[in-house]
């Protein structure tokens, strides 16, 4: 191919790559794809593929204008750590003054690992075990958001035991629909999670009332990768009006946790914007004097990472051709679990034709349903060709699974010019390790 033909092609994926200037981090460098500065070919050689990689600059940068988005709001960043749990992505947003969400006791772990002071960390989730109760509260945690009066209930037994007040937050189910997929809605009133708004002021008082309990506000999260910001609205406008109910009936109500939710654009739609996201908070729960936080995952690391891939095979389809590569679905689950489509790119320019050309990427799993859809825009592929998952920075690395014995796949930090393995890959001899036999047991 000529110089000015593989130049042409260079500039033709350049602006695929680069449609969103949050994705800077990726740049096309004499046709190979680069994480910040350094190819990710270099790290494939390193590491092996399949492997995931963030972009440290992204993670600071994404933090740095949310922050700013809501800060004159009077707003906290919490960051989601289901989203992305390894402790060094957890430590970049810790070592910037940010907050964590977690939902286990695992993740609590986790986020005190990377730094985050207890007093900076919520702990959500509508089924939390006793020990997890008992370690938090050990902790000093800045706060439990409890989902039903049963919870409310073992935590005050939990904190009476260990002779301590529990900081409590009710999480408010307001049955909003957040207009996002069935899977990752949250709010509407047939949903697992929070407590029915009706039912707050009567668990409100009572819950004031128990002095184990330090009830200090509410919470609600109305569910993931929300584009429109309507559902916020209506869901923190009630919140307002519930607020003024539990004040006008003498109750103490200082803190509110805003929940999480906001989803990153792409497929040709456009991401929300922040700074009308910050400009919400302030017109809906601005001016009622509470100390407001957000618990952001997926806008704050979605688009900082990537998963690298290399094709395997290329089968003959039926109006298709079969794209058979070595990542699957137990490495990026949101595909199957949720019809993600992750915009892909070739890591070097495709050696095969340039013509557009349908295909379906699929991994080597043994389900019909690990298959990361159709893709019109890739040229040919070859054997040996590496692509890259865009935007799977987020639920990427923590939904995966060894399904089929496969390997936990490396993850790795890019920033500026250097990279380093943040998750070494967990094989089937790490695995087997861990199925060494306990003891027979008798039943008595
Ligand atoms: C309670 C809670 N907070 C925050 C989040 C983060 O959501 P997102 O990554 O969409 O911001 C979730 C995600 O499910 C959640 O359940």
């Amino acid at each position: 191919m000529t110089e000015s033909a593989i130049l042409a092609r260079d500039a033709m994926l350049g602006d695929t790559v680069c449609r969103d200037p949050s994705e800077e981090w990726l740049t096309r460098r004499k046709g190979a794809l680069c994480a910040e500065g350094v190819p990710l070919a270099r790290i494939a050689a390193a590491v092996g593929t399949p492997f995931y990689a963030y972009s440290a600059a992204t993670l600071r940068a994404g933090y740095g204008a949310l922050s700013a988005a809501v800060a004159p709001h009077g707003v906290s960043v919490c960051f989601a750590v289901k989203a992305n749990s390894n402790t060094h992505v957890l430590a970049e947003f810790a070592r910037l003054g940010a907050g964590m969400d977690i939902v286990s006791g695992g993740e609590m772990t986790r986020a005190l690992a990377a730094g985050t002071p207890a007093e900076r960390i919520i702990f959500s989730g509508v089924g939390k075990t006793g020990d997890e109760i008992r370690a938090a509260l050990k902790a000093g945690l800045h706060q439990i958001n409890v989902e039903s009066a049963a919870e409310l209930e073992a935590v005050a037994a939990i904190a009476r035991e260990m002779g301590l007040r529990a900081p409590v937050a009710l999480r408010v189910n307001p049955d909003v629909d957040a207009l996002t997929h069935a899977k990752i809605t949250t709010a509407r009133k047939d949903s697992k999670f929070g407590i029915a708004i009706a039912e707050i002021p009567a668990l409100y008082a009572a819950a004031a009332a128990r002095p184990e309990l330090r009830v200090v506000g509410l919470a609600l999260h109305i569910g993931s990768q929300i584009l429109d910001l309507t559902p916020f609205r209506l869901a923190w406008t009630a919140m307002a009006t519930l607020i003024h109910e539990l004040r006008a009936a003498g109750e103490k109500v200082e803190r509110l946790d805003l929940g999480g939710g906001l989803g990153i654009g792409g497929d040709g739609q456009p991401g929300p914007d922040i700074a009308e996201y910050g400009r919400l908070i302030g017109q809906t729960v601005g001016g009622l004097g509470l100390k407001l936080n957000v618990e952001p995952g997926r806008w704050l690391c979605g688009r900082a990472g990537v998963l690298v891939t290399q094709v395997l095979y290329v089968k003959p389809g039926d109006g298709a051709d079969f794209i058979i590569l070595d990542a699957a679905m137990n490495d990026l689950m949101r595909p199957a679990l949720y019809d993600a489509h992750h915009p892909v790119s070739p890591v070097h320019v495709p050696r095969g034709a340039t013509l557009r050309r349908a295909c379906r990427l699929v991994g080597p799993i043994c389900e019909s349903s690990d298959d990361f859809g159709a893709y019109h825009d890739l040229g040919s592929l070859l054997a040996g060709d590496l692509l890259a998952f865009r935007d799977a920075g987020a639920y990427g690395a923590t939904m995966s699974s060894t399904y089929n014995s496969r390997d936990l796949i490396p993850e790795v930090l890019v920033d500026g010019n250097q990279f380093r393995v943040i998750r070494r890959r967990v094989d089937i001899h790490e695995a087997l390790r861990l199925e060494q036999p306990g003891p027979w047991q008798g039943a008595d």
